[in-house]
């Protein structure tokens, strides 16, 4: 008999990293095929990233799904976004043989807390599903199944939109394009690389997901305004990006920072994701910054904590005056990565591939 090398006899390992937009995405145009109401333009991390390993099992009746060590039950409330994006998977890859999977996924920073877990969390999970069923070596091999980076960026952001952004390195954009959106990278990491030290101001799960405060935004009076001041502001930036002009896109993502969130305190109902604490901080950064001492520009998504966006060359100067400073912050550090893998694990060890030949 042959040695089984059916690809189902192995495990797919996906790494897939964080992104922080640097322009952001809130409020959408469609809500059931998750087109953003704006584009939006974010850096890929290096070290903020998501590893899930997705099995095949052969004759389950159900997926299994761990999340940190943790197992999740599919049919709770709770975990209806991961149920429902492998429903979807399944539907759009109905060509494929898509069996039930084992699911282990293991997010390497804080969950749920503004550091993007959703964007990693959901891409791992489209990479880790796709390379069980495919069988794949790596991401290249997809493409004999059709599943380009570009196709993977849009079945993962149908479980979370920003996730569509973290299938390259880099500069990514996501662009609205009349009724529907595409997804490409705009400049490599080698190009720009830059840091991103994250002051974790609360490790809390935050208690308002972004799929309601996406909902919220249209009721806001800032947000179609907002909307109408949204290309200037890229061109801007995709300027800045390409001339590495480091002063000016650090002004202007802070202003798209605070945009966002004055769209979501003047939403109906008002989102609070930045507390008492946080807004200090950011006074105080910026009057660090002034006084020459912190070369650095804020940026926050959905969460208390402050990604401090730096050059290199000033990261570790950054990081010592915030340690001495603020010893009460933890940080994590990190910048620009390269993008997702994907890896093959078989099974069968040489010792159990020849005893079952
Ligand atoms: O991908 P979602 O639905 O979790 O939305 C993410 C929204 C922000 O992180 C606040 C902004 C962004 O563009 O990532």
């Amino acid at each position: 008999m042959m040695p089984t090398t059916h690809k189902s006899n192995g495990t797919a390992i996906a790494t897939v990293p964080s992104n922080i937009a640097l322009l952001k995405y809130w409020g959408k145009a469609d809500e059931e095929h998750q087109i953003p109401a704006n584009d939006s333009l974010s850096m890929t991390l290096k070290n903020a990233v998501t590893t899930t390993t997705a099995t095949i099992v052969p004759n389950a009746h159900a997926d299994r799904f761990e999340l940190n060590g943790e197992e999740r039950d599919l049919q709770a409330p709770v975990n209806a976004k991961i149920l429902k994006h492998l429903v979807n998977l399944r539907e759009h890859l109905h060509g494929l043989d898509t069996p039930y999977l084992s699911i282990v996924s293991e997010n390497h920073f804080p969950t749920g807390c503004g550091i993007a877990s959703s964007a990693s969390g959901f891409g791992a999970l489209t990479l880790a599903a796709v390379g069980a069923w495919t069988g794949a070596k790596d991401i290249a091999d997809l493409a004999q199944y059709g599943l380009s980076p570009q196709r993977l960026a849009h079945l993962a952001r149908l479980g979370s939109g920003s996730a569509g952004r973290s299938f390259w390195g880099g500069y990514v954009h996501w662009e609205k394009v009349d009724d529907a959106c595409s997804l490409s990278p705009m400049f490599s990491a080698e190009y720009w690389p830059l840091a991103d030290i994250i002051m974790i101001v609360s490790n809390e799960e935050k208690k308002i997901s972004s799929t309601l405060g996406h909902k919220g935004a249209w009721s806001s009076p800032l947000f179609r305004p907002r909307l109408s001041g949204m290309p200037a502001k890229l061109n801007a930036l995709k300027l800045f990006i390409r001339d590495r002009q480091f002063a000016a896109l650090g002004a202007l993502i802070e202003q798209e920072a605070l945009d966002m969130h004055a769209v979501m305190l003047s939403s109906t109902p008002p989102l609070a994701y930045i507390d008492g604490r946080t807004g200090e901080l950011l006074a105080w950064i910026r009057e660090q910054r002034k006084l020459g001492n912190l070369p650095a520009y804020f940026t926050i998504d959905a969460g208390p904590n402050i990604h401090l966006i730096c050059e290199k060359q000033n990261a570790a100067a950054v990081r010592a005056f915030l340690t001495e400073q603020l010893p009460q912050i933890s940080l994590l550090s990190d910048e620009t990565g390269t993008g997702p893998t994907l890896n093959w694990e078989p099974a069968y060890t040489d010792q159990n591939t020849k005893e079952d030949a």
